[in-house]
């Protein structure tokens, strides 16, 4: 079953708590646009898979996991658009938040998605409080340092960057977070899942290259060739467009081998083959398949 409907529903409830009296008002609507101008929501469909996998016991729990990670996403993306990060002013086909309502409120619209990401885990775990300290560790850790999203945007930084480190931090935590919070908010222990969301989150990362590279921006909802404007480095650069679709479909099998056999599993399977072929170009489709 498609849990986007119920992944909307839960961040338009999240979000009123914050914008209840719209104040102020134009901070209320660059959060709603960070969240709602689209946003395949794959992070919270991730969750919940692996959730349901376990049982889903705690179903309230689950989905105060998954809306908090699209959350923390969703302000990860506002904080990159930034012109001190890739300067970039199209996200999910529509102007970025700075470009629709200027940088001090693009900077603050992404700081409130931070708090408002725990401060909803904490609310919608009132009725499954040891569910609660367990989730916010894990979630904390993926966007955090020294291995999560705040660490792999840093290493831009650096006088050097080790490509893998670089992604595996900048990306794939928050995937491995997803993974990891769907078994913890089921109360079911991570570690086996964990591996899935590390080459999900690889694969991810390798597709979304790929797409820097060779799609178009009404493709993809983004600028293209961003990562050689901003002298990042890009994977297609180093292993050349065959290598990575290679690597993509290694990533994508791992992923798929290392979903544990229970009930459910086979729903998370499609999950990451529906994923990777929304996210390959167009062009290199064929190649891909
Ligand atoms: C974009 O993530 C940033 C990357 C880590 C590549 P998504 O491709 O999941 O973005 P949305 O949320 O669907 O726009
Ligand atoms: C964004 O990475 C991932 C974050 C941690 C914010 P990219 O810069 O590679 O992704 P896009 O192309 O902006 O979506
Ligand atoms: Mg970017």
């Amino acid at each position: 079953m498609d849990a986007t409907p119920a992944i909307e529903r839960a961040l338009e409830r999240a979000l009123s708590y914050a914008t209840v009296g719209d104040r102020p008002p134009l901070l209320c609507r660059a959060v709603e646009h960070a969240i709602f101008a689209g946003g395949a929501r794959v992070r919270p469909r991730l969750c919940l898979a692996v959730a349901e996998a376990c049982g889903n016991p705690y179903p309230e729990a689950a989905m105060a996991a998954a809306t908090s990670i699209e959350m923390l996403h969703a302000a990860s993306l506002v904080h990159d658009d930034l012109p001190c990060f890739d300067d970039s002013d199209l996200r999910r086909g529509k102007p970025s938040v700075h470009v629709a309502y200027g940088e001090p409120l693009a900077v603050l619209a992404g700081d409130a998605l931070i708090v408002l990401a725990f401060e909803t885990l904490a609310r919608e775990c009132a009725v499954t409080p040891d569910r609660l300290a367990p989730l916010v560790a894990t979630i904390a850790r993926s966007v955090g340092m020294p291995n999560g999203i705040v660490a792999g945007q840093a290493w831009e930084s650096e006088p050097s960057i080790d490509v893998e480190e670089y992604h595996r931090t900048k990306t794939a935590s928050l995937f491995v977070g997803a993974t990891a919070a769907g078994a913890t908010a089921a109360d079911s222990d991570p570690q086996p899942w964990m591996e899935v969301g590390r080459q999900l989150g690889a694969a991810y990362q390798v597709a979304d290259d790929l797409r820097d590279r060779v799609a178009s921006a009404q493709e993809i909802g983004k600028p293209c060739g961003q990562d050689a404007g901003n002298n990042q480095p890009n994977i297609v650069d180093e292993r050349g467009i065959p290598a990575c679709i290679a690597q993509l479909q290694e990533h994508v099998t791992a992923a798929v081998e290392a979903v544990p056999t229970v009930p459910g599993s086979d729903s998370l399977r499609q999950l990451i083959h529906g994923e990777v072929k929304r996210l390959t170009p167009r062009k290199l489709a064929r190649s891909a398949a």
